[in-house]
């Protein structure tokens, strides 16, 4: 998956990663709060499960991908399948 951006947040010691761009307008969520387990868009504000990517609040329709990550030996390892 060339070319595709990341973002990562770190919630009560747990690492989440996530597709930097918003299902909806394409907006990069690496700006965006996190509230409550959920990204918030800073464009429109729509709000994705930081865990499944799932769609909480549109106007995103489209759940976003979510990868499994976790620090190591002080090294961030994302997993991203081809
Ligand atoms: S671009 Fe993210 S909610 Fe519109």
């Amino acid at each position: 998956m060339q070319g595709q951006t990341i973002a990562v947040t770190v919630e009560d010691g747990k690492v989440y990663a996530f597709d930097d761009t918003c299902t909806h307008k394409q907006c990069s969520l690496a700006g965006g709060e996190v509230e409550d387990g959920a990204v918030i868009c800073p464009c429109h504000f729509a709000a994705f499960d930081i865990a499944t990517g799932a769609v909480r609040t549109g106007p995103a329709e489209t759940a976003l991908r979510c990868y499994r990550a976790e620090l190591a030996d002080g090294a961030l390892i994302v997993e991203v399948p081809e």
